[in-house]
C-alpha cells in the first residue's frame, strides 16, 4: 500500500513547483493590456519588437543589437516592471541599452498605458 504516499508526495511537489512559478514575477503588477496599450504596441513597438514579441519586426532587420526575444522566460524573470517602464518612457540610452530603443516621452503622463505595455511584454512569456 505505498501508492497513496507516492501520490501525496507527487501532489506536494507539484503544488510547490506551481507556487514557485507564481513568485517569479519580480514584483509584477496585475495590470491589464488595455486597448490603448495594445494599439500603441501595434503602431509603435511591433515594427521592431514584432507582433510576436520576438524582436522580428520589419524595422529590426538592420538593428544591432536586436530587440530582445520577449518569450525568453529567463530574461522575464530577471527584469523588473520598473526597469521595463523606465526603458519604455526614457528609451534605451537612458538605461545603458541601445539608443535605437526610442524614448516615448508622451507616455510619461500616461502611466496606465505604460503599465499596459509592461503587461503586454509580460504576456509574451512562454
Ligand atoms: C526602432 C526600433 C524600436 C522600436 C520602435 C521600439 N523598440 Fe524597444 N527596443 C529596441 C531595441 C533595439 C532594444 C534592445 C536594446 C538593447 O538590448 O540594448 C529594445 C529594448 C526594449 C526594452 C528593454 C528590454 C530589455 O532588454 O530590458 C523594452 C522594455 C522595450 N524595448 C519596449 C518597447 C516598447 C514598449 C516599444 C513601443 C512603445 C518599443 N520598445 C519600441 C528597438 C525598438
Amino acid at each position: 500500500m505505498r501508492l497513496p504516499l507516492v501520490a501525496l508526495v507527487c501532489a506536494a511537489l507539484f503544488s510547490l513547483a506551481c507556487s514557485k512559478k507564481e513568485e517569479g514575477g519580480t514584483g509584477s503588477t496585475a495590470a491589464k493590456v488595455t486597448p490603448e496599450a495594445e494599439e500603441v504596441f501595434t503602431q509603435r513597438c511591433s515594427t521592431c519588437h514584432g507582433t510576436d514579441g520576438k524582436g522580428s519586426g520589419p524595422a529590426a532587420a538592420n538593428l544591432n543589437p536586436k530587440p530582445r526575444d520577449y518569450t525568453d522566460s529567463a530574461w522575464q524573470g530577471s527584469v523588473t516592471d520598473d526597469a521595463l517602464r523606465t526603458t519604455i518612457v526614457k528609451g534605451g540610452a537612458a538605461v545603458g541599452k541601445s539608443p535605437l530603443m526610442p524614448p516615448n516621452p508622451d507616455l510619461e503622463s500616461k502611466p496606465a498605458v505604460v503599465d499596459g505595455l509592461v503587461a503586454k511584454i509580460r504576456s509574451f512569456k512562454k
